[in-house]
């Protein structure tokens, strides 16, 4: 039985696979709408999400299972004091496969070390979001038809954003990346993943202002300074707008350069470049549900 709890759980060749399952889901979707049926998923949410809970909830729709769940630890056992061990041992009475949100570092995989039934971590705290990030690559995979080769620029809340944590972790396995870290100071990117950077020797920058670097990406991961991890009120409305993506920086970067964001979003891109071509948000979320879908599957044994 297989979790998925970190990006690098499945090798690249692994991820090649989902990845082709993904994008023949999205060919072909009627072939795949009863691949589930009978089958149930539960989804564990301890922290507030709209899109990570509910694009759950369609991909195994689609696929013809069912869902059950709580949106709302407050409304679990979780306020009686039930530890995640013994939920996720009761939810293994009940579904197939489960995924599971928690504020807390690592709760998915304490869960997953007591479970019957596959355990996807769908967001721990400000550690991994791997679901998310197979969402990315699918999206850059199937828009621009490769993983290797691109300098990446991600900005904004490089601090606590779990997204970019796992996605660099995710990309560095791809040959000829390079990162363009754009952060204020007091958000950079944690030291043990410049170490690991480091280490094997990925190339990587760290730059404040973001019209600096624009030119030279292929793709901008943009994202949201992460209100909620922050330990004072202050600090988060100095920082909150720092970076706004707007038509005139835009036209400061290349003609094929994708702008990518996990959303939600508040400021950090001005809704006037949804309408550019190289905004790819929407269709990220998009993928998001196709890669669920092929992950279930998968993780069910249910894809070959
Ligand atoms: C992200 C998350 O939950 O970390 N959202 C998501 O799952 N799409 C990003 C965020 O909340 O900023």
């Amino acid at each position: 039985m297989r979790h998925l709890m970190n990006p690098l759980d499945f090798s690249v060749e692994e991820l090649d696979r989902l990845f082709d399952l993904a994008n023949e889901i999205e060919k072909n979707p009627a072939k795949y709408a009863h691949v589930c049926d009978g089958k149930i998923l539960a989804t564990c949410f301890y922290e507030p999400s709209t899109r990570t809970r509910l694009s759950f909830e369609s991909a195994m729709t689609r696929l013809g299972g069912r869902v059950i769940g709580f949106a709302d630890a407050n409304s679990s056992s979780a306020a009686k004091g039930e530890s995640v061990s013994d939920t996720i041992r009761v939810i293994s009475c009940y579904a197939d496969i489960c995924a599971m949100r928690h504020p807390k570092e690592g709760a998915p995989m304490v869960a997953s070390e007591k479970s019957r039934i596959p355990v996807i971590n769908a967001g721990d705290g400000g550690h991994y979001h791997p679901t998310q990030t197979l969402t990315d690559l699918l999206t850059i995979r199937s828009l621009k038809g490769h993983l290797d080769g691109f300098t990446i620029g991600l900005c904004g809340d490089l601090k606590f954003g779990r997204t970019v944590h796992s996605l660099i972790n995710a990309l560095v396995r791809y040959p000829g990346t390079r990162f363009i870290f754009i952060s204020p100071e007091e958000l950079k990117v944690p030291d043990y993943i410049t170490e690991m950077l480091r280490e094997k020797n990925v190339p990587y920058e760290e730059v404040i202002r973001l019209e600096n670097v624009m030119p030279q990406l292929d793709m901008l991961y943009m994202t949201r300074v992460q209100k909620e991890r922050f330990f004072n009120e202050e600090d988060y409305v100095r920082l909150k707008d720092f970076y706004v993506l707007d038509t005139a920086k835009m036209e400061l970067a290349r003609e094929d350069m994708l702008v990518l964001h996990p959303l939600p979003r508040v400021n950090e891109i001005s809704v006037e470049v949804d309408d550019d071509p190289r905004a790819a948000y929407f269709r990220q979320a998009q993928y998001g549900v196709y890669v669920r879908m092929a992950l279930i599957m998968t993780l069910l044994g249910l894809a070959s």
